[in-house]
């Protein structure tokens, strides 16, 4: 078998979000979160390729889970209706934070009291104006594929 850079970069990272996906588990209670001392624009993630991201087992429908793929980009992936997936940057785009999951039925940010559409991604609730970015997802048989 030959490995080519992709390859190795995807296994590597999804080695990186099995440990990522073992510290954020879907249920986590909504937790208060600080602002971060750089924003995401400022430090942009180079992560690019397919990422195994977790199973669709992993994810009951509605809620959430995080996933920190590394440093510069944490990604939370919702399950807003049967076989409906979204994945989102999880940086709250009031003010960067990381969103805390989803709580009621929204994505929640608790440094401020933003809340976001789990389907759209759309603000539902200030002080967040803009929806959180977009991650492509594709699910394959039970796992998740971010597209990076
Ligand atoms: S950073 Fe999320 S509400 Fe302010």
């Amino acid at each position: 078998m030959t490995l080519n850079r992709r390859t190795v970069l995807a296994g590597s990272l999804a080695a990186t979000s099995t440990i990522a996906l073992a510290a954020c588990a879907a249920d986590t209670p909504v937790t208060e979160t600080s602002p971060p001392a750089a924003s995401v624009d400022q430090a942009p993630s180079e992560l690019s390729g397919e990422i195994l991201i977790g199973t669709t087992d992993e994810i009951p429908v509605g809620t959430g889970k995080k996933i920190m793929l590394d440093e510069e980009l944490t990604i939370l992936v919702t399950h807003p209706k049967q076989d409906q997936y979204r994945a989102f940057n999880a940086s709250c785009t009031h003010q960067g934070c990381i969103v805390s999951g989803v709580q009621d039925g929204q994505i929640a940010c608790t440094c401020h009291g933003a809340r976001f559409n789990t389907d759209s991604g759309e603000p539902e609730r200030g002080p967040a104006e803009t929806a959180l970015r977009k991650i492509t997802i594709e699910v394959r048989g039970n796992e998740l594929y971010a597209l990076l």
